[in-house]
């Protein structure tokens, strides 16, 4: 069985991480799928996210790095996925995330979507956190992977606050 787990991974946490490790024990593949938004800026490019994961799930051997545009399902059916894979942090992610849940249902009946529980020590956990830290001068190694870290470090620093 083949999962997809969508998301911006602007940029991937451990938390994240978490989730792919434990979706790769439960499906045979996982696609890492980041989503080309272009009404988004992120921080790091699709190119630098994709590295990123890709190197912080070298250790998986069953897990593809991807990119993609529009419809999360349509990503689904051309990757010949069953599941679309989220985790579920806190109470208030679970309304946006049944939300997507349905809709995505609504656009292709086959689609499941299945919610791994983030693990209780990163469940306070958010790429846009990791980044506030980073954007201080705070430590971050304890949140991300290490490229991770390392890359936030370089682009705060090339980009020093006013
Ligand atoms: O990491 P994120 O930003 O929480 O991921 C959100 C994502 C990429 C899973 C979601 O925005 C998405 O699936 N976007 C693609 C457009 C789509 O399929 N929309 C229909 C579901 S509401």
């Amino acid at each position: 069985m083949i999962a997809i787990y969508p998301g911006s991974f602007d940029p991937i946490t451990l938390g994240h991480l978490d989730i792919i490790e434990r979706g790769c024990k439960l499906f045979d593949q996982v696609i890492v799928a980041v989503l080309r938004n272009p009404s988004k800026s992120p921080l790091f490019t699709v190119q630098k996210r994709i590295e990123q994961i890709r190197l912080s799930t070298q250790h998986l051997t069953n897990v593809e790095v991807d990119s993609f545009i529009g419809l999360t399902v349509e990503y689904a059916k051309l990757k010949k996925a069953q599941v679309l894979l989220r985790g579920l942090r806190v109470l208030s992610d679970f309304e946006g995330e049944l939300q997507m849940a349905h809709t995505n249902k609504t656009l292709w009946h086959e689609i499941e979507t299945v919610f791994l529980a983030t693990s209780n020590e990163y469940s306070f956990l958010s790429s846009s956190v990791v980044k506030e830290v980073a954007k201080f001068g705070g430590s971050v190694a304890h949140l991300v992977p290490q490229q991770v870290a390392l890359d936030l470090c370089q682009c705060y620093t090339e980009t020093p606050l006013e």
